[in-house]
């Protein structure tokens, strides 16, 4: 999910001024290629160079197969003539193949529980912060995705041929260790909530043992998941 929306940009540009000598632009990465068939060509802006990888004038056909050739997924501009209309530009990917099935698209169980994990391992520094409104929204962050993950596989047969109730494991965790970590965030008490935290990774080790994975053993993270985020509550910019 998260490769296709990266990879599927969808950007509308600006009407361009038709009293301005026309720019084009020439893809990069060393790559020369450069359709253009107008007159008054300029050098283009390193901005408009960096939001359209190809400029194309006889449609969309070429400019994926530009797009391919350059092996940049980015943005192919359609340009309807010689008038100068409002330019219209769409996203294309460049992913190798296309599923065939609607599964093929879907995110697998193991995919869901890499979020599961960013979300929970962001969730202890928010609380190591004392940053209670980010971590509440980390923990229900982690409890959607853990749900979203259990929905691809409620359950699970082992080799030995017995079924483990993924659906059911999630709920007892859910009321009963989440339940204790939303409570110890509502109260603000940091203690209970690291015992609380600790206490879940077992429960999560025990969903992972269960499923017979037992190499999945997690543990109090290091490092936030994510540096962008300012942890910190009394953070006063941006305002
Ligand atoms: C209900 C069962 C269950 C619970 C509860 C559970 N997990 Fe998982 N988790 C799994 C299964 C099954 C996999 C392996 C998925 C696969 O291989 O398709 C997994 C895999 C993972 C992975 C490895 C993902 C990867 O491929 O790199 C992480 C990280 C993870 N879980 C984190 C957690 C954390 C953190 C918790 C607790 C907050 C948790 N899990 C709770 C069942 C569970």
């Amino acid at each position: 999910m998260k490769l296709l929306k990266k990879n599927t940009e969808l950007r509308g540009s600006a009407r361009q001024n038709s009293s301005l000598p026309h720019k084009c632009g020439v893809p990069g990465r060393g790559g020369t290629l450069h359709l253009c068939g107008r007159a008054g060509r300029q050098k283009k802006s390193l901005l408009h160079s960096f939001r359209a990888s190809a400029l194309v004038g006889i449609g969309v056909g070429l400019g994926l197969l530009l797009s391919a050739v350059t092996q940049w997924p980015g943005v192919v501009e359609m340009r309807a003539g010689a008038e100068e209309k409002p330019t219209r530009s769409i996203g294309v990917t460049n992913a190798p193949s296309v599923p065939s099935t609607i599964s093929g698209l879907l995110p697998d169980q193991s995919h869901a529980m890499v979020d599961v994990g960013y979300h929970f391992a962001n969730l202890w520094f928010a609380a190591d912060k004392e940053n209670w409104p980010l971590a509440k929204y980390y923990l229900e962050e982690t409890r959607s995705h853990l749900n979203w993950a259990v929905r691809f596989h409620p359950v699970r047969t082992t080799k030995a041929g017995a079924e483990v109730d993924l659906k059911g494991i999630l709920q007892a965790i859910d009321n009963s260790l989440l339940t204790e970590i939303d409570r110890a965030i509502a109260n603000k008490d940091e203690a209970k909530f690291k015992a609380a935290y600790r206490q879940t990774l077992e429960g999560c080790y025990a969903c992972h043992t269960a499923c017979e994975k037992p190499f999945l053993r997690p543990q109090v993270p290091t490092a936030p998941s994510v540096t962008i985020l300012n942890f910190d509550p009394n953070a006063t910019w941006p305002q």
